[in-house]
């Protein structure tokens, strides 16, 4: 450098995810993984809105992404970005970029896998028997490989959890909007194939994202598809899910038990009928969050590629919204 020249500013990384108390962990993973950035917490006073080129959110607030003129892109720091796309002052050109790291899909592929065999052995019903101190044999009906789960959504995450699934021993089916091949793993493609998906299915795995397309997907006449005494396993988002329908269907025995990890109001209200309900799991959008520091490291190669000049790897496609 000539040594009369000023140093160049580095370009600033916002983040917004953990909260205050996160800042230092952050500054120290990127300092590893992205040493020319500096890493400013989202509320931190100091930070000049000019200078913030790249944020790492979860759910920001609306309006404030708008205010840094020379934003260069959003990460999520989830792989869903409807916590994002909510805002209605989100610059229209603005890249997004999900978070998928591997270790997300594995652990997604994980959480499906154990939720196939708790549902299939009959867990749900155990667990309310022990908290009512009751003892009842209960015997699984059938083994994984006679049991078909259908998974809606072979994206990033669906299309490794089909393939975990499938190592279970679980036949395995899956519907997306385009055709997939997977081996060992049959594909139905888009609204027209969806009801023969569903007839083929006893445990159904929401994992959609959010869109105008998918909003209220697992509604009553979804479900009333589905061979009587299925299982759901939902860790798309909450939105997907018609909550009245599906506890209907729960009542009624259409459904025989679920898995939700995911819900409207998040955390899930304690009026909430799912947190006591017989047939019912609850987990805390817990599924597949990957750690902090698989997250630094997806968010600066994204940030890296992105300085290159390449489009960093799950880039959202605003037109479809996913
Ligand atoms: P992707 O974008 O990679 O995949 C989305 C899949 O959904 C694709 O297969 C796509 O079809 C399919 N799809 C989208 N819209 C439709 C539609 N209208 N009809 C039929 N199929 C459709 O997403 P990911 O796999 O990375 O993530 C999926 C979602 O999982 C996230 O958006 C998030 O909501 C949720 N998630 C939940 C977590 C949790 O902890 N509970 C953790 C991480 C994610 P096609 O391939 O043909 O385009
Ligand atoms: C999500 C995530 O999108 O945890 O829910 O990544």
């Amino acid at each position: 450098m000539h040594p009369s020249s000023a140093p160049s500013p580095r370009p600033v990384l916002v983040v917004k995810s953990g909260g205050q108390q996160a800042v230092a962990d952050w500054q120290k993973l990127f300092a590893e993984f992205s040493p020319a950035l500096e890493v400013r917490g989202w509320d931190d006073p100091e930070v000049d809105p000019a200078s913030v080129e790249y944020a790492l959110v979860w759910q920001p607030q609306a309006g404030r992404l708008a205010r840094y003129p020379r934003l260069r892109a959003v990460l999520s720091s989830s792989a869903g970005v409807d916590h994002i796309l909510c805002d209605p002052l989100l610059p229209e050109a603005l890249p997004i970029v999900r978070m998928v790291p591997e270790e997300t899909q594995q652990r997604m592929a994980e959480f499906i896998g154990m939720s196939c065999l708790l549902l299939q052995k009959g867990f749900p019903q155990m667990l309310a028997q022990q908290r009512n101190r009751h003892w009842r044999e209960i015997v699984a009906t059938r083994l994984a490989s006679e049991v078909r789960v259908g998974i809606m959504g072979l994206g990033a995450l669906g299309a490794q959890a089909a393939r975990y699934v499938r190592t279970l021993g679980f036949q395995v089916c899956g519907w997306s909007q385009t055709r997939k091949s997977i081996s060992g793993v049959c594909s139905y493609a888009g609204a027209q194939e969806l009801a023969d998906f569903l007839a083929g299915t006893d445990i159904l795995v929401c994992l959609l994202p959010d869109t105008q397309a998918t909003r209220g997907i697992v509604d009553a006449a979804l479900l009333a598809h589905l061979p009587r005494g299925a299982s759901l396993i939902n860790v798309g988002r909450g939105a997907h899910v018609v909550e009245p329908d599906l506890l209907a269907a729960l009542d009624s025995g259409q459904l025989a038990s679920a898995v939700l990890d995911v819900f409207e109001q998040e955390p899930l209200d304690a009026a909430s009928a799912f947190w006591a309900h017989p047939q019912v799991i609850v987990t805390p959008h817990s599924a597949a969050t990957p750690s902090r520091r698989e997250k630094a490291r997806q968010a600066a190669q994204a940030i890296a590629a992105m300085t290159r000049g390449e489009p960093p790897s799950h880039l959202l496609d605003r037109t479809r919204g996913y």
